[in-house]
């Protein structure tokens, strides 16, 4: 089978991620891989089940959701259990929950898992704040993604104002502030900079431009270790 690659996106919320990886995958014909859907996915039940702080409940829980990810069109769709809860993972109040939920060290090792098993036969693109650090620490290509504060809560305040619900400003860069210190200190994984992955600073790019820097590494990591990849 041909050999493909591993690309492992982290960076904090808001830095262009999600739109980099996307588009990316579809460049190089790879499997998208959201991690934090997973995380958003875990925290939606708890507070469902309203077990929020009660971390057994919350470990068992992570395992027992069969959290399903699939990429249509130009979406990450998540079903449980058959239920559409793409939507439902997007809301303020798990935007809220889901750094305290993540931060859970079961919790964290149930979806590392899986995440590994996904991504292990190459030929995905996969991103979140671990991933250049815990989930694939041997990935072919690791990039960093970052940008300031006022531009990702920019960013995140027009998603949310295109999905209907205008937040000021000032809020949604207290969330993101919020999110980066919990993501940032947490115990186990924490997002770090992985010595060894390219940075890009996302503030006065364009997304084409993000996607052509990190295309040129991919290219030429794939001719470093002769590896074939054919570029849409
Ligand atoms: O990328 P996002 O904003 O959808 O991620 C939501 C949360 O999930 C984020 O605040 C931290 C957590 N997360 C994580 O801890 N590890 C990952 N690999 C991905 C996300």
């Amino acid at each position: 089978m041909q050999k493909k690659l591993i690309v492992a996106i982290d960076g904090p919320a808001g830095s262009g991620k999600s739109t980099t990886a996307k588009l990316l995958a579809q460049r190089l014909n790879y499997l998208y891989i959201d991690t934090g859907a997973m995380y958003r996915t875990v925290t939606l039940f708890v507070i469902r089940k309203n077990i929020l702080g009660q971390n057994e409940k919350i470990i068992q829980l992570s395992a027992e959701l069969d959290i399903v990810l699939e990429f249509i069109d130009g979406e990450t769709n998540v079903t449980v259990s058959g239920e559409d809860v793409s939507q439902a993972i997007r809301t303020y109040e798990v935007n809220q929950n889901v750094s305290d939920v993540s931060k859970i060290e079961g919790v964290r090792k149930i979806l590392v898992q899986k995440q590994q098993e996904i991504g292990k036969n190459g030929g995905v693109v996969m991103e979140g704040r671990d991933i250049t650090t815990v989930v694939f620490p041997n990935a072919d290509v690791k990039i960093f993604l970052t940008a300031v504060i006022d531009e990702r809560a920019k960013r995140r305040a027009l998603e949310f104002a295109q999905k209907g619900t205008d937040l000021p400003i000032n809020e949604v860069k207290e969330n993101l502030q919020r999110r980066d210190t919990i993501d940032s200190n947490r115990k186990v994984s924490p997002l770090t900079q992985s010595p060894d992955a390219i940075e890009v600073d996302t503030s006065n790019v364009s997304i084409d431009e993000q996607v052509s820097i990190i295309l040129d590494h991919v290219k030429r990591i794939a001719k470093e270790k002769n590896i074939k990849v054919e570029i849409n």
